[in-house]
């Protein structure tokens, strides 16, 4: 079976996490502010605060954002479900505003459209790797959290990297990522206030000038080990690589799927943005049973899912909000026809033709050489 997804892991990395184990110091020790600053060097943004997760992120930068009970953010449906369900751990409420179809990124007109007189923040997701339109949605001149969870090495138009805008901006390192920590994240922001009150909320809201004797104000444990700091570090060094090596794969595929005939494939980059790759979704023909598609290629070796399904749609969110379908036609059209396909650094240009020989099969086609 070719499987969706496969971190790159090397001695590298195992020598960077033994050393830690060896140091005794596990957690809070120098591997944690090392990876910091090198994180947002990295994307080019002043501050870097390591967090346990990137949803444990998006809930402190929206905290910082001054989101909180009866206030509303507005964002994309299309996502990952963290970015929704962190607007909730604040009691406020996700209002969702349609995507553009070729980014598939939160509309700017749509959202616009969807601000309200309690509207705190918006919070867009560069969602597949590809940039969202922020400059765009800074014209509504309220704060924005960018979810950049997916897009470590997207460049904007303009030449800003993702996350280098100034707005406090959310990376995340599950296996699956462009990097990855095990799990873990980290929010970059311009502010060092910002900076200092993530710090403190992620370790349980200590004043860091304080010593064990204060908690000056409510906190959580997000807290990232050395362990899995020294494991970013030595990601990090081998990032040019890996961005290098799924572009790589992605041109494969561009190409290899080229002839399916109503096949949509996802763009390199629109209006000049330049995405990172994260994953390879592809839109199939309208008409097509998806779900059936997915079984038969998994009937042929390869491994493939619906990504992603519509937030709104969700049975909690249907059931929290009263969503039904139809709200967001351009997102439930593409959730209903999105299929990712086995995409990772280390996948073969044989095993991409596999993929698109048993893809153009299932869909009743064959691949033109
Ligand atoms: C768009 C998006 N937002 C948020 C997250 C949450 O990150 P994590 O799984 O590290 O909590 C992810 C990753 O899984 C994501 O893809």
């Amino acid at each position: 079976m070719i499987p969706l997804a496969r971190p790159v892991l090397g001695p590298e990395e195992e020598a960077a996490v033994v050393e830690v184990l060896r140091s005794g110091q596990l957690s809070l020790g120098p591997r944690l502010g090392a990876f910091e600053r090198a994180f947002a060097a990295r994307v080019g943004a002043p501050h870097a605060s390591a967090v346990s997760s990137g949803t444990a992120g998006l809930h402190l930068a929206l905290r910082a954002a001054g989101v909180e009970d009866g206030t509303e953010v507005v964002t994309s449906p299309f996502s990952f479900v963290a970015s929704a369900n962190a607007v909730l751990y604040e009691r406020a409420r996700p209002v969702f505003a349609d995507i553009d179809p070729v980014t598939l990124n939160l509309d700017p007109e749509a959202a616009g459209a969807a601000v309200t007189d309690r509207t705190a923040a918006l919070l867009p997701v560069h969602i597949f790797g590809h940039p969202a339109d922020v400059p765009a949605l800074e014209r509504l001149g309220l704060p924005i959290v960018e979810d950049a969870c997916e897009a470590l090495g997207a460049v904007h138009a303009d030449g800003v990297p993702v996350g280098g805008r100034g707005h406090p901006a959310v990376f995340a390192f599950y296996a699956n990522k462009q990097m990855t920590t095990g799990e873990g994240g980290v929010v970059v922001c311009a502010d060092p206030a910002v900076k200092a009150r993530m710090d403190s909320e992620r370790n349980q809201g200590r004043a860091p000038d304080m010593g064990w004797l204060d908690h000056d104000r409510l906190g959580f444990n997000y807290r990232l080990s050395d362990l899995a700091c020294a494991l970013g570090l030595a990601q990090l060094e081998r990032l040019d690589d890996m961005l290098a090596a799924r572009e790589r794969v992605a041109g494969w595929y561009a190409e290899a799927l080229a002839g399916i005939d109503e096949l949509e494939l996802p763009t390199p980059g629109a209006g000049g943005d330049r995405r990172s790759w994260f994953v390879y979704v592809v839109q199939v023909p309208r008409g097509v049973d998806r779900d059936a598609a997915i079984s038969a290629l998994r009937a042929r070796g390869v491994d493939s899912k619906p990504y992603l399904p519509a937030i709104h749609l969700y049975s909690f969110y249907r059931e929290r909000f009263g969503h039904r379908p139809g709200e967001f036609p351009v997102c439930e059209d593409v959730a209903a026809r999105s299929l990712a396909l086995p995409f990772f650094p280390g996948l073969g240009e044989g095993e991409v033709a596999q993929v698109a020989e048993a893809l153009a099969a299932v869909l009743g086609q064959r691949v033109l050489t």
